[in-house]
């Protein structure tokens, strides 16, 4: 019979993703979902000690014991330490790799840690909070059912389509420097500080729902209803085309495309 749930999970790489998938798997677990054991890397211990103390989690002796004790091992390490962190440890036939690390293939992946089954993703930090929107590629079914508690899960085509998919991660970042922006320009003519950090907040997370919640209607279209002749949306948005405000945002995700292809 085919595992579809991983039982036992590790993680080589406990910094900020690993933490944050940590905390969604707990908000999971708490509406419901069975928790899975966790075997953490002992590198930074202090983090570690800390999610140990939380969930309950084991920190392994070294990266070895995690991979002998996860059915299911999540890499989160930055991408240059990747491949060292993975490589030379007791990988066994039937288990899974996941990385959630963003640049590196598959190909090198199963080179470093074969004969698991490699799969990549690319979950952001709301999955702490159950909404992170995660591409994965291949799919495979224990990986989907973790993901799966931290938000919406996206099967990807092939590593191609889920490259590029990966850009919306650094797009993810993105919006908060454009959240800020606009809460330290709205605070500075006088709005209180943290009314507007809300408001500007609920705009994004309104528009995010509208577009999520009317599949059926382009957001071309959306956007001319809200931009109407005359109107301050549409004085806006000129102001934003004569500074190529939305074309510096296509420089940015080809740039970011480019580095995690490589070229
Ligand atoms: N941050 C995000 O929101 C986000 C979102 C999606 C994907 N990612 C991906 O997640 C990866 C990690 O990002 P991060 O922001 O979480 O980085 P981070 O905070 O630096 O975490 C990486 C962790 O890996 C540890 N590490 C390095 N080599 C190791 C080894 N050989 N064995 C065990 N642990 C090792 C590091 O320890 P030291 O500090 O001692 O080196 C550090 O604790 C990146 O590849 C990124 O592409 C991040």
């Amino acid at each position: 019979m085919v595992e579809t749930t991983a039982r036992t999970v590790g993680i080589i790489g406990v910094g900020e993703i690993a933490t944050f998938l940590v905390q969604g798997l707990t908000r999971a677990a708490a509406a419901g979902r069975a928790m899975p054991a966790l075997v953490l890397s002992p590198r930074g211990r202090e983090r570690a000690a800390v999610i140990a103390r939380e969930t309950g989690a084991t920190i392994a002796a070294d990266n070895a014991e995690v991979v002998e004790r996860g059915d299911l091992v999540i890499v989160a390490t930055r991408p240059a330490q990747t491949l060292a962190a993975i490589s030379g440890l007791p990988w066994r036939e039937g288990q899974v790799l996941l990385s959630v690390v963003a640049g590196v293939q598959v190909e090198k992946l199963a080179s470093a840690a074969a004969p698991a089954t490699i799969v990549r993703s690319i979950p952001v930090t709301c999955s702490a909070l159950g909404l992170s929107p995660t591409a994965m590629w291949p799919d495979e079914p224990r990986a989907h059912d973790l993901l799966a508690r931290l938000g919406t899960v996206h099967p990807m085509p092939d590593e191609a389509a889920f490259e590029a998919a990966c850009v919306l991660g650094a797009f993810y970042g993105w919006v908060y420097a454009l959240v800020e922006r606009a809460t330290e320009t709205t605070a500075a003519a006088g709005v209180p500080a943290s009314d507007a950090r809300a408001i500007v907040a609920g705009m994004v997370g309104g528009a995010a729902a509208m577009v999520r919640h009317r599949p059926e209607v382009s957001v071309e279209h959306m956007l001319a209803e809200l931009a109407t002749p005359g109107g301050v949306t549409r004085l806006g948005l000129d102001v934003l085309a004569r500074h190529e405000a939305l074309d510096a945002w296509d420089a940015a995700w080809r740039a970011v495309h480019d580095r995690l292809r490589g070229t």
